[in-house]
C-alpha cells in the first residue's frame, strides 16, 4: 500500500499541508507531532522535523520505520546560491549533497564515509512528474490567486521559474555574501542551500525509499538573507507548500 510521507523543517513550511488532511489524526513521538490522514484519497503522514540534518534524519527514520511510508516528499524553503535563481523560484533537487561533510584526508570532500557516496539522486520518474506538475502550476499562475499583490511586489516575485539540479544541505544558515561566495567557488553547479534535504536523501537511499526534495527560494543566502527568510516564511512559504502538494498528489 502506498503511503506518502510529507515533510518540512518548520511549521511555516508544513501547517498549510496539515490543513489539507481529511480524517486527520495526531501522533506524538520523539518530540514531534505526526499527522496521518488523506489528501485526494491518498494516505499521507505529515510532519515538521525542526531545522538541521540530525532533526531531519531522525524524523525520516521514524516515518519509514514507525509510519511505514513508501515514498517521501520534502517541501520547504532554500537560499539561492546560483545567480540565476530569484526569490519565489522553485527548485527540484535532482541531486543532493552535504556541503558541510569533509573527512579529508581520510575520504574525499563531501563523501559520506564508508557509504562511498557524495551525491544522492532523486527518483527520475518522480522528478519528471514533479517537473511537469510544477511547470503547469506556474503556467496557470495559481500562485497569483493565493499571494496578495502587495506581497508579490514586496518579494519582487514576477514570473517564478522552476530549476532542476543540485541542492546543498548543511548545518549552517548562510547570512553573509562572503559565505555564499566561498561555497559558489567550491561547488559552482550548486543551485541553492538548505539544512535538511541531503540528510533526508541519505536516509531514504539507505532504506530504498524514493524521495523528492522541493524548495522555494526564500532569500539569496547573502547579507540580506535573515530579513528575507523571516518575512518569506511568515507570509509565503505555506502557500507554496499547499499549491505544490495539492497539485502533485492528484
Ligand atoms: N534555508 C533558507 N534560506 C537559507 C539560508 N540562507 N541558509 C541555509 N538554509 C536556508
Amino acid at each position: 500500500e502506498k503511503i506518502i510521507g510529507i515533510m518540512g523543517a518548520i511549521p511555516e513550511e508544513i501547517n498549510g499541508v496539515v490543513s489539507l488532511l481529511s480524517n486527520k489524526k495526531e501522533h506524538k513521538l520523539g518530540k514531534r507531532t505526526y499527522y496521518t490522514g488523506e489528501i485526494n484519497n491518498q494516505k499521507v503522514v505529515v510532519v515538521f522535523s525542526r531545522i538541521g540534518k540530525v532533526a531531519a534524519a531522525t524524523t525520516v527514520s521514524t516515518l519509514i520505520l514507525e509510519f511505514k511510508i513508501t515514498e517521501l516528499i520534502f517541501t520547504g524553503v532554500a537560499g539561492a546560491i546560483h545567480s540565476s535563481l530569484k526569490i519565489g523560484d522553485i527548485v527540484l533537487g535532482e541531486s543532493l549533497i552535504q556541503h558541510d561533510m569533509n573527512a579529508h584526508p581520510l575520504f574525499p570532500a563531501y563523501e559520506i564515509p564508508l557509504l562511498n557516496k557524495a551525491y544522492f539522486n532523486s527518483d527520475n520518474e518522480r522528478i519528471d512528474l514533479a517537473t511537469s506538475t510544477i511547470l503547469e502550476m506556474l503556467e496557470q499562475q495559481n500562485l497569483y490567486d493565493v499571494i496578495t499583490e502587495e506581497d508579490l511586489k514586496k518579494f519582487n516575485i514576477h514570473s517564478p521559474q522552476l530549476h532542476v539540479g543540485l541542492i546543498g544541505s548543511g548545518d549552517l544558515f548562510f547570512s553573509t555574501n562572503s559565505q555564499k561566495e566561498k561555497l559558489q567557488e567550491k561547488l559552482p553547479e550548486l543551485l541553492c542551500v538548505e539544512m535538511e534535504g541531503a540528510a533526508v536523501a541519505q536516509v531514504c537511499y539507505e532504506f530504498g525509499i524514493p524521495y523528492i526534495i522541493i524548495r522555494t527560494i526564500s532569500d539569496e543566502a547573502d547579507d540580506k538573507s535573515t530579513v528575507d527568510f523571516n518575512s518569506f516564511i511568515e507570509k509565503i512559504s505555506n502557500v507554496y507548500s499547499i499549491e505544490i502538494i495539492k497539485n502533485i498528489i492528484k
